[in-house]
């Protein structure tokens, strides 16, 4: 059977990784280079990895997913993870609501590891929203959510793993 790319990407409009993954045979991939974000990431205990996606890229709807970050070759050493492999990952999509963000960004928090990143080109494949994009009424709500979107993801990474 064969997907035409317009049913894949609505698939990933409407944050359905699952069926895109289905039609395409693998997740769904993005790409891009670690920018700096506003630096507030590490102040919440969750350090996210900004990724700059080129213009054309298909981004998934708003919202929180588990998925896999790679580190692509950029022939620039990496601290802290090794290139090639893939790590757990949960990945914020969206403008920041709770801090009234403006930017869509696609931030990505590596589980369980500490790196630096910046300037390096990485890609993240989308494997299942776990949730929505929230605003949260306090900074101590938003990080138990993130706690448990981390919690999910790795149960859901490393099981179907
Ligand atoms: C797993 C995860 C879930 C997130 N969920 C939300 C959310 O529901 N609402 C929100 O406003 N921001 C959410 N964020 C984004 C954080 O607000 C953002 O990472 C933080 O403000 C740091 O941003 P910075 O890297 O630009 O400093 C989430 C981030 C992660 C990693």
């Amino acid at each position: 059977m064969t997907f035409s790319s317009t049913y894949i990407r609505s698939c990933v409009d409407a944050g359905d990784m699952a069926a895109a993954t289905d039609a395409l045979g693998r997740p769904h991939r993005v790409e891009g280079v670690v920018v700096h974000g506003d630096g507030r990431g590490r102040g919440l205990g969750f350090p996210t990895a900004n990724i700059a996606p080129p213009m054309y890229a298909a981004i998934p709807a708003d919202g929180v997913y588990a998925a896999w970050f790679t580190v692509l070759d950029s022939g620039s050493p990496v601290d802290g993870l090794e290139t090639g492999l893939r790590y757990c990952a949960a990945v914020s999509v969206g403008t920041n609501p709770t801090f009234s963000g403006r930017n869509r960004t696609v931030e990505a928090f590596v589980l369980d590891e500490e790196a630096d990143l910046y300037g390096q080109h990485v890609a993240v494949d989308f494997v299942e929203r776990l949730r929505g994009m929230e605003k949260f009424d306090s900074v101590e709500a938003l990080i138990s959510a993130m706690h448990r979107d981390a919690d999910r993801a790795r149960d859901l990474l490393v099981e179907g793993a």
